[in-house]
């Protein structure tokens, strides 16, 4: 468990839902603080609680989470110094920031992870991607375990160079799924469904099949081929889909294409 002060930069979308985690796993409060110019009104409530926002620097935190947006980046990085001592971990969730953009922008010898998560962290259902810099210390891996796997799952990786790519499949990877949901609808309507209606279905069978993977230990393929009786309606949909140009071919390019924009910001 972290010991000393935990620092929260950027308490929006991201930053706010990575604290929900850590309140909710039961990180003493008084332990935390916020920086965040416009906190909303639920960041405010914290105080009650113990949770110190905007303070002067007290020295050096056992952890710094930053999770403002990368432009606010290069105002953000030369703040934190009243934070970051020898044995503080610097964590950023920022896409697209390096390891050697956010290296150069601190202390020679900080410890830093670069780590990628998505949406669903905001219920606690996100994966993330975690990429140490050298310095970072099995203890400082821990700490960073506990912080942010308070979002959902997390893997770690030793290859930065996979970055493009993993912000390519589960960075943006949540847009893609709300993609099937809205097509599905609308294809729906055009074979005669009312809109409420097709929307709902859509939906629903969007999440739920969502959760049954969740819930499953069986694959994808397999999960797919047990709703597929041969010579059914199933089989018939997936014949289009899984056609030479169908699903695979644009999801291939899809992800390129996302990959190629990612190694462009960065
Ligand atoms: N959303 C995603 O799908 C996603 C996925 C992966 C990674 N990320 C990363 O997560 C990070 C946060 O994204 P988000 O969607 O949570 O953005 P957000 O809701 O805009 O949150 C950023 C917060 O940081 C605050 N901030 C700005 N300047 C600051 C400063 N100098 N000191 C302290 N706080 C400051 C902002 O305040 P103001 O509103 O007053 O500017 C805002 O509350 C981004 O770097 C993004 O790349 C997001």
């Amino acid at each position: 468990m972290i010991s000393g002060d935990l620092v929260l930069v950027g308490a929006g979308k991201m930053g706010g839902a990575l604290l929900e985690g850590w309140l909710a796993r039961g990180i003493d409060p008084h332990k935390i603080v916020i920086c965040e110019p416009q906190p909303a009104d639920s960041i405010r409530a914290l105080r009650s609680r113990g949770v110190r926002l905007n303070p002067t620097p007290g020295g050096p935190a056992e952890a710094i989470v930053i999770a403002v947006k990368p432009q606010a980046a290069p105002a953000v990085m030369p703040s934190l110094s009243g934070f970051v001592g020898s044995n503080s971990v610097v964590i950023s969730i920022m896409a697209g920031r390096s390891l050697a953009f956010l290296e150069a922008a601190l202390r020679q010898g900080t410890a830093v992870v670069r780590s990628m998560p998505n949406t669903p962290a905001a219920i606690g259902r996100g994966i993330t991607v975690a990429v140490p810099n050298a310095t970072v210390t099995p203890a400082q891996r821990q700490i960073t375990d506990q912080l942010l796997s308070a979002a959902g799952e997390l893997a770690w990786v030793e290859d930065e160079a996979l970055m493009d790519a993993i912000t390519a499949v589960s960075g943006s990877g949540p847009a893609y799924v709300f993609l099937l949901a809205e097509t599905l609808a609308r294809a729906g309507i055009a074979c005669g469904l009312p809109t409420a209606l097709a929307e709902r279905l859509a939906r629903e069978t969007v999440a739920g099949a969502g959760e049954l993977m969740h819930r499953s230990e069986l694959d994808a393929a397999t999960l797919r081929e047990n709703v597929t009786s041969p010579g059914g309606t199933t089989a018939a949909a997936l014949a289009v889909l899984m056609a030479s140009d169908g699903l695979a071919s644009l999801m291939e390019k899809a992800v390129a294409a996302a990959t190629r924009r990612s190694k462009e910001l960065s």
